[in-house]
């Protein structure tokens, strides 16, 4: 099968209801990821974001994903996360992501409008779907620090910049942040609802790894369409690996192959419990 946009995939997604989107960084990651969806028998969005590319490059990463996406048993949609830089964007279409999102939150109003707009110009000539972010999500979309300030979305904003942008799904600021918690966080159960009756696009929590179950079933029941995880499977395959080599003592060729089987089950296990989660 081929790789679904956004909006496709989740027309396969009743309502209240949300798709998980998985961060990969890996092919073992990937593996995990596409073995869960199948098992859980739901589509499922892949994604990755900029940082994760600059290891190996967007053209290895998206031969991994348009591979899953061809191979899996389930619909598939391809995400690039977090672009902030328009010519990788443009690479990651031609590479053939069906779905990207430019971030550019960091700008003022006026700026994010005109380089989203750029975006979707370009990706919807295409038949490719955006993401946007509006307001600031706290935390370091690539690692565990969860620092940062946020600045959560205002809904008038929010209708304002879907018709100025034409933007497929919008990544809203409501209380959650990117890693591990520091505290408990207080997600805004009443802005999710706040934005959803003011825009008719889907939205998208982004720092879902480290949320307590009710608090995600909440968020999906408030109007969440497009749930974010990552750090949770970082997280799950290390210490799948460590308990692993903790327990064996030793190191070898057959020991790190046995690894890569073992990362990939734990991945999937993770994987599993976060899309029935979002069973609501
Ligand atoms: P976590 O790493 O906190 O799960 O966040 C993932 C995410 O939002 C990617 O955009």
């Amino acid at each position: 099968m081929y790789a679904l946009t956004l909006p496709q995939l989740l027309e396969q997604v009743k309502r209240p209801g949300a798709a998980v989107a998985f961060n990969f960084i890996s092919l073992d990651d990937m593996l995990g990821i596409v073995k869960a969806a199948e098992v859980e028998s739901v589509p499922v969005i892949i994604q990755v974001t900029q940082a994760a590319l600059a290891h190996v490059g967007i053209d290895y990463m998206a031969a991994v994903g348009m591979a899953a996406a061809r191979r899996a048993r389930v619909p598939v949609c391809l995400h690039l996360d977090h672009a902030t830089d328009f010519a990788l964007i443009m690479q990651g279409i031609k590479l053939g992501f069906s779905s990207v999102m430019i971030d550019a939150s960091a700008l003022a109003y006026e700026e994010n409008v005109k380089a989203t707009r750029r975006v979707v110009d370009v990706a919807h000539s295409v038949g490719v779907s955006v993401e946007a972010e509006l307001g600031r999500i706290g935390g370091r979309e690539d690692n565990a620090m969860g620092d940062g300030p946020d600045w959560l979305t205002d809904p008038d904003q929010a209708e304002q910049f879907i018709a100025e942008t034409g933007v497929d799904a919008l990544a809203p600021s409501v209380g959650t942040a990117h890693g591990i918690y520091t505290g408990t966080p207080a997600v805004r159960f009443d802005l999710i609802r706040a934005i959803a009756v003011r825009v008719d696009k889907p939205l998208v929590l982004h720092g879902g790894s480290d949320l307590p179950d009710e608090v995600v079933r909440e968020a999906i029941r408030s109007g969440i369409r497009k749930f974010n995880v990552g750090t949770d499977l970082r997280i799950a395959h290390a210490r799948s690996l460590k308990k692993m080599f903790d327990s064996v003592g030793d190191v070898s060729a057959s020991h790190a192959l046995a690894a890569r089987q073992t990362g990939i089950e734990a991945v999937c296990e993770e994987a599993r419990k976060k899309i029935r989660m979002c069973r609501v």
